[in-house]
């Protein structure tokens, strides 16, 4: 297939829809997201989950501020009350988020006593209350990450009946994360792994639902994978494989929007990216704030274990200043190397 096909369909309600960075929590906070837009000019990119009684009771600025460089930009949030979730998706929406995302996958103990994250899963009703809530609440695009199904729900039945329930609420997209979640006896790690991977499912509901935008999530780690999910839906979701290796994310714009990136390699990208980062040292934050998200940065190059660990220690200092960071990027080879000689 050549690239201009997967030009064509790109879900006209959801700008950016075709890959976007998934949201993690402790991970994709406003300066890991403003560094991979230094990366990626296209990517869409998705904010840690907050919950709703963080939106309304919280620091409001600290959980929800961003910074303009970051559009498209969406906000997750967690919840299951639909009025907190209409009040929190309005607030979001004053901050100037492109997209409301609704969590219902997330494994945590902590957030099935709140039931809400994946539990909800077992209450597709309730999921449409929401949504309903949220869009009648919001201009902007409202959308629902979710699994397969939780524990033994049958996954047709399960994502069906999911999906049903969001759609006749309006729903603007669905992400799938194309694995069952286990709520009991596996942490929220080991339910990123262990439950098999099912993107044919992903694919059957694409193929049912072909008007609904469709992003499907996991496991996905280079460009060839996500090309070939992308001939089943609309969009791909990555995850870790972002984060660990963000050099990933100068492949997106040219590989699947056909357009140049916004640095040529991964030095340019910090260079570009150093005004950002005087700004925050100049607001008061540490050098390792944002330097913490880019110590995947030069995988694969000789040099890179030297940049990383130039950086854990350094960086970590109060007066560190860009110039910890230059000495760090220094220690790195222009050349590509050995991936392992470089791990
Ligand atoms: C550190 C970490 C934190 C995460 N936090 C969230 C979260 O806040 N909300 C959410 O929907 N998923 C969360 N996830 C799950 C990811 O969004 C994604 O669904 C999962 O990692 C699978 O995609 P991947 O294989 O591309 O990483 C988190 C994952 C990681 C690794």
């Amino acid at each position: 297939m050549t690239s201009s096909a997967f030009l064509a369909d790109e879900p006209a309600t959801l700008p950016g829809w075709r890959f976007s960075v998934a949201p993690m929590m402790d991970w994709t906070d406003r300066h890991c997201r403003a560094f991979h837009r230094a990366l990626s000019g296209r990517a869409r990119l998705y904010t840690e989950m907050v919950t709703t009684g963080a939106v309304l009771h919280g620091p409001r600025e600290r959980l929800l501020g961003f910074s303009a460089v970051e559009h498209p930009v969406a906000v997750q949030l967690g919840g299951s009350d639909p009025g907190d979730l209409a009040q929190s998706a309005r607030i979001a929406a004053e901050f100037g988020y492109d997209e409301i995302n609704l969590n219902v996958g997330c494994p945590s103990d902590r957030v099935q006593e709140g039931r809400f994250g994946a539990c909800l899963m077992r209450e597709p009703a309730l999921v449409g209350e929401c949504v309903a809530a949220m869009k009648a609440a919001v201009s902007v695009p409202v959308t629902v990450k979710c699994r397969i199904g939780v524990d033994d729900q049958d996954p047709e039945a399960a994502l069906d009946a999911l999906t049903d329930a969001v759609v006749s609420a309006g729903v603007d997209g669905l992400i799938v994360h194309a694995r069952k979640a286990w709520l009991k006896g596996l942490s929220p790690k080991e339910n990123r792994d262990v439950p098999p991977l099912d993107y044919g499912r992903a694919a059957r509901l694409k193929q049912a639902r072909p008007d609904l935008p469709l992003a499907v999530n996991g496991g996905l780690r280079t460009m060839d994978e996500m090309r070939a999910r992308l001939a089943e839906v609309d969009g791909v979701m990555v995850g870790r494989a972002a984060y660990m290796e963000p050099a990933l994310l100068l492949s997106v714009d040219p590989v699947l929007y056909g357009v140049a990136a916004p640095a040529a390699d991964p030095f340019v990208a910090v260079a570009t990216f150093e005004p950002y980062i005087a700004g925050v040292l100049q607001s008061g934050e540490r050098l390792h704030a944002v330097t913490r998200h880019m110590l995947g940065l030069f995988n694969g190059r000789p040099g890179a274990r030297a940049f990383r660990r130039h950086l854990s220690t350094h960086g970590m200092r109060a007066e560190a200043d860009l110039d910890t960071l230059r000495t760090a990027v220094g220690l790195v080879s222009r050349e590509r190397g050995d991936a392992r000689e470089a791990a």
